[in-house]
């Protein structure tokens, strides 16, 4: 089975306006698509960094003397880049969210489509997992989680639901949870479930904030000129990402000049964002909710 295919594949490297010597990251490797396109745009003495928390993304590196892989979450991209003495970049692309590789595995425990335990780490070496943030938060928190990250409508009575049934139910496995909420859908049931299942991945591996971190230290560590190419799967993260570039800060604070201009240390590169074509859409419907965010560093 194919690891994962690249989602704009085209699209998101162009928008890297990659020089041949230039010095980029892929903060989401995966299976490599993005990072080799990137690597046949460079030239001998260019250079690329990828990351990826998931120690299963490592057998896809590329032997290249040009690449090298660091195997951590993407928030830490300022003390890696320090480690690898590298100050500032050329470009930096991120393409959010899980792979492929991760969706199909049964024991990663991310589908409902498929019995696995309830992990959901993409990497397995943090502690917290599906199972023991459905074990030991509150009902408020709970309700919080799908309600924010799955914009779940009845999420209230679903934190209700497993906070009563946790101690009596076995809750060990992604079927056993169905078995738990089943009764509680609403709507098309694939579509409520992943909903649920999508807030749950989002908290465990607390993507948002790890997005948010990201963000703020790419300001840095771009040159002038140089690029961010984003691409996200869900409003939540598109959100962060539209914000992030308006403003240059995930905080919500928008600087302005005296006039009234936003002050912001980069430039949309396109002003809406890009989406798959009904092409890619037909060939990789995993592509249907991506959005591709670009800017550069002034
Ligand atoms: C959508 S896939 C990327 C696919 C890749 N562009 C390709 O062409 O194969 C996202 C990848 O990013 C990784 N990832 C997601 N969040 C991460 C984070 N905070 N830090 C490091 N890796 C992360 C996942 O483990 C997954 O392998």
């Amino acid at each position: 089975m194919e690891y994962h295919e690249p989602v704009m594949l085209d699209e998101s490297v162009e928008g890297l306006n990659i020089r041949p010597e230039g010095i980029y990251v892929d903060v989401t490797f995966g299976g490599g698509g993005h990072s080799r396109e990137i690597l046949s745009c460079l030239g001998e003495k260019g250079k690329l960094i990828g990351f990826d928390q998931d120690p299963d993304a490592a057998k896809n590196a590329p032997h290249d003397e040009r690449f090298f892989l660091v195997q951590a979450n993407f928030r830490f991209l300022s003390r890696y880049l320090r480690y690898l003495g590298v100050e500032k970049v050329d470009g930096i692309l991120a393409d959010l969210g899980v792979s492929s590789h991760q969706i199909d595995l049964p024991e990663k425990g991310f589908s409902h489509r498929f019995s696995g335990p309830l992990d959901m780490r993409m990497n397995s070496g943090v502690k917290q997992t599906a199972e023991s943030l459905l074990k030991e938060c509150d009902k408020r928190e709970l309700q919080e989680v799908f309600s924010k990250y799955g914009e779940v409508r009845n999420s209230k009575t679903l934190a209700e639901r497993i906070v009563k049934a946790r101690d009596t139910m076995p809750l060990k496995t992604t079927a056993d949870f169905v078995e738990m909420i089943g009764d509680l859908v609403r709507g098309p049931r694939s579509r409520y479930l992943s909903m649920v299942f999508q807030a749950l991945r989002i908290a465990v591996n607390e993507e948002l904030k790890a997005l948010e971190e990201v963000l703020e230290q790419s300001g840095a560590h771009l040159k002038v000129g140089g690029r961010l190419s984003v691409i996200s799967y869900h409003s939540l993260e598109d959100r962060i990402v539209k914000n992030f570039i308006r403003s240059g800060n995930t905080s919500g604070r928008i600087d302005k000049d005296e006039y009234g201009v936003v002050q912001t240390p980069f430039k949309k590169v396109t002003k809406k964002p890009i989406t798959p074509t009904a092409g890619e859409i037909q060939r990789n419907p995993r592509s249907r909710s991506a959005k591709l965010r670009i800017a550069e560093r002034l």
